[in-house]
């Protein structure tokens, strides 16, 4: 799979940076932050008192020059030839550097060479003032965001106090001013709204807003189109649940909003997959055992509708993880049962661990659990054909946001994240038990 590009620009304190470290997190990809590659260098010319206002002093000075990023784990280090630069990055003596040094052509040529040449190892998410623009032009996905001055002046306010640097609101102000003069009116590169960016203006969002909006924009985005058929199926899915039983979902919003990523639900009857498609919609794709289609031919018609990623429970080939990784980057719901097959009880079964092993190899960073009540005494295990115009009620869960991958690798955290994601859905469970079921 060829690599993908999201860009953010905008001017200073826009919220570009947290919204970037954030979407990264979320899309488990790196950020890529090219204010600190303007920063690196202004931290060394600063740091070892290089005399550096001479364009054509720059200019030969960077011909030699190296800069270097080390990533450990979402953080990323900073080195410029021979020193280390990240603790000096957030200092404004070195922002106001960078932002002049930004103007000649030698740095922006030095700063950009180094962004491309690392956007080809993998993922990113960029943020800057002409990434968009000029520095990755064929982007997948662009954003401009904005704020108003005085909003911007209030959050760099704020958030320099915390990093402990003494300031006061009206010098960060003037700072922002400045800057944003510098960005906007230079030559080269000028700060842009590219004509095919998403142009968000922050001032009256919280960053958690922002971040859906921007995430839905992504979704939208890299999901493939469906095909006709695939829409037409899941509406009249919906049509008929609704027709034929006092049909009911709770969280129907977090379904619908659900970015690529996990989603498992319980599994009782031939109905769960059919009612997943009417919430989750027709991009999602279903994760089935090799043995059970095998077997089961009205399993094979039904599915043959929807793309499907067949997996031996036995071996997880790389191909399986691939296509896993593929589905979550276009913004595909895909759709596992943990149990492995339908209860025959009616109550969770224990999981198996495939659920955390794709978890932890897709770096899955978010996973919606669904309980599916009432469908097992309509159409159970064995029984040939359904019972009409009962109850179904669907409870969908705020998702789950996972993180610290690394640390699920061995068997028994990979046991231990199974066991809290089952421990979720039976929580679901009692809570449709205890309030719907009995009204059944
Ligand atoms: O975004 P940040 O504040 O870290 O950027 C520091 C300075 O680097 C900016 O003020 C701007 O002048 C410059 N810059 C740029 N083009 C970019 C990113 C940053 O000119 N793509």
């Amino acid at each position: 799979m060829s690599h993908f590009i999201i860009t953010i620009d905008g001017p200073s304190a826009s919220g570009k940076s947290t919204l970037a470290k954030k979407i990264a997190q979320r899309l488990g990809i790196n950020y890529l932050d090219s204010g600190a590659f303007y920063r690196s260098i202004a931290a060394y010319l600063i740091e070892k008192d290089v005399p550096s206002e001479e364009e054509s002093f720059l200019s030969t000075f960077l011909e030699g020059a190296q800069l270097k990023l080390k990533y450990e784990g979402s953080f990323a280090r900073y080195y410029f030839n021979d020193l280390e630069v990240t603790p000096f990055l957030r200092k404004e003596p070195v922002a106001m550097k960078a932002s002049f040094i930004a103007k000649q052509k030698a740095v922006r040529n030095f700063v950009n060479k180094n962004l491309q040449e690392i956007s080809k190892k993998g993922d990113f998410i960029a943020d800057g003032r002409d990434l968009g623009s000029k520095v990755f032009p064929f982007a997948d996905v662009k954003f401009f965001l904005t704020a108003t001055l005085e909003s911007r002046a209030k959050r760099r306010e704020l958030e320099q106090k915390t990093m402990g640097i003494e300031t006061s609101f009206e010098k960060v102000l003037e700072q922002l001013k400045l800057r944003d003069e510098q960005d906007s009116k230079r030559k080269i590169d000028p700060l842009v709204k590219p004509e095919d960016a998403f142009f968000i203006d922050t001032t009256s969002f919280t960053s958690e807003e922002v971040c859906d909006q921007m995430l839905f924009e992504i979704k939208k985005k890299f999901s493939v189109q469906p095909s006709f058929f695939r829409t037409f199926i899941c509406i009249f899915l919906k049509g008929y649940f609704s027709l034929f039983y006092r049909f009911q979902v709770f969280g129907e919003e977090y379904s619908r909003k659900f970015l690529g990523g996990l989603v498992y639900a319980n599994h009782t009857s031939f109905y769960d997959g059919l009612l997943l498609l009417t919430l989750l919609g027709p991009n999602t794709v279903f994760i089935a055992s090799q043995k059970v289609m095998n077997k089961n031919f009205l399993i094979r018609l039904i599915t043959s509708l929807f793309p499907l990623i067949l997996v031996d429970e036995k071996k997880m080939p790389r191909d399986f993880f691939r296509s896993c990784n593929r589905a979550i980057h276009r913004g595909c719901p895909i759709v596992i049962f943990p149990e492995g097959a339908r209860s025959t009880e009616g109550v969770i079964s224990p999981f198996k661990e495939g659920i955390s092993s794709i978890i932890v190899h897709c770096k899955v960073k978010e996973v919606l659990p669904i309980y599916i009540g009432g469908v097992y005494t309509i159409w159970p295990k064995g029984k040939l054909l359904p019972s009409f115009f009962k109850k179904i009620t669907v409870l969908v869960s705020k998702p789950i946001q996972v993180s610290g991958h690394e640390e699920v690798e061995t068997k028994n955290n990979r046991a231990f994240l199974t066991d809290q994601l089952r421990g979720r859905l039976k929580n679901l469970e009692k809570h449709f038990k205890d309030t719907y079921e009995c009204r059944t």
